[in-house]
């Protein structure tokens, strides 16, 4: 990943290492490699197109950092604390457009056109999520946003490996994608309010802290009282609410929901051979507890 990036500017380079040797699951090239791997693709031949969706994901964490105000991240200092938002928004930039050059020079025409749709996509969804803070939001609502900010680039990681290998099912794939997204936004959420800090990397309790309603939550909210929710999201007394969250069994629901996804994809997917390690890494996104 290092190789790829070669910038000509060394703060860029700075940032690029900071960001990457702190590690992260590498989830989505994962995923795309392995769906490439299913079909019978040449997997080396798609590195660099698997490189360039974690850029893309890293691009988009710099960024998330900064609108977030995140202090942590990957289990340090996140970079905008070490190098500034300025700097992290244009070497996030940079990021962005090293992944489509790569889409560009070693990819095709739609495998640009997959990645493009999953960041416009994206975007807007973590826009959708800014004007959703402080908000009570609905079940629907919810989706619509964590489809966008996490489950497009799940699409595209599947839709890509599906592609370059030649499978006319590809669209499926980023379809599929989809759902794995969202199963795996669930679990981030559901840690959010049960994971360990030294797990995750990250703090937990963020969302209630910020004002983020989210599934846990929203899965309990109709148990609640609303006046009394709306004195603790996003309050000093989060605690609490995070608490009832908990007792009430919004954990519980979101983990559920979150394997309802998976093996909706699962289901799909066990109909073509060789699919047992897709099924495995489909199953991980779901098992994880950082
Ligand atoms: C974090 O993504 C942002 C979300 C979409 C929840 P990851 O949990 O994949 O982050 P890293 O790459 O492993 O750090
Ligand atoms: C991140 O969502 C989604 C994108 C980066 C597009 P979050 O804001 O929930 O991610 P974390 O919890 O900071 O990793
Ligand atoms: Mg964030
Ligand atoms: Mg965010
Ligand atoms: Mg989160």
């Amino acid at each position: 990943m290092l190789d790829y990036l070669d910038p000509e500017v060394k703060l860029v380079l700075d940032i690029g290492k900071y960001t990457l040797e702190a590690g992260g699951k590498r989830i989505r090239p994962m995923l795309m490699m392995e769906v490439c791997r299913m079909f019978k693709g040449n997997c080396e031949s798609i590195l660099p197109l698997a490189v360039g969706i974690e850029y893309i994901h890293t691009a988009s964490l710099l960024h998330d950092d900064v609108v977030d105000g995140a202090l942590t991240r990957r289990g340090k200092p996140s970079a905008n604390l070490i190098f500034g938002n300025q700097a992290v928004v244009l070497g996030g930039d940079y990021f962005y457009a090293k992944a489509l050059w790569l889409y560009a020079v070693y990819g095709n025409l739609k495998a640009v056109e997959l990645v493009s749709r999953a960041v416009m996509h994206m975007s807007q969804s973590q826009i959708l999520e800014l004007s959703s803070i402080g908000k009570i939001i609905s079940e629907e609502e919810y989706f619509k946003i964590i489809d966008g900010k996490t489950g497009a680039l799940f699409s595209a990681s599947m839709g890509v490996g599906a592609l370059m290998a030649g499978s006319p099912f590809y669209e499926d794939f980023y379809k599929i994608g989809l759902k794995v997204g969202r199963a795996f936004q669930l679990i981030d959420d559901a840690l959010d309010y049960v994971g360990s800090e030294d797990r995750l990397g990250k703090p937990a309790g963020n969302d209630l802290k910020e004002g983020k309603c989210t599934y846990p939550l929203i899965s309990v909210i109709d148990q609640l009282d609303e006046e009394w929710v709306l004195e603790r999201f996003g309050k000093e007394r989060r605690e609490e609410l995070r608490q009832k969250v908990i007792e009430l069994g919004g954990v519980e629901n979101t983990k559920r929901r979150a394997w309802q996804e998976i093996e909706q994809a699962i289901e799909y997917i066990s109909k073509f051979e060789n699919s047992s390690n897709l099924v495995e890494l489909l199953e991980s996104v779901v098992k994880r507890d950082y």
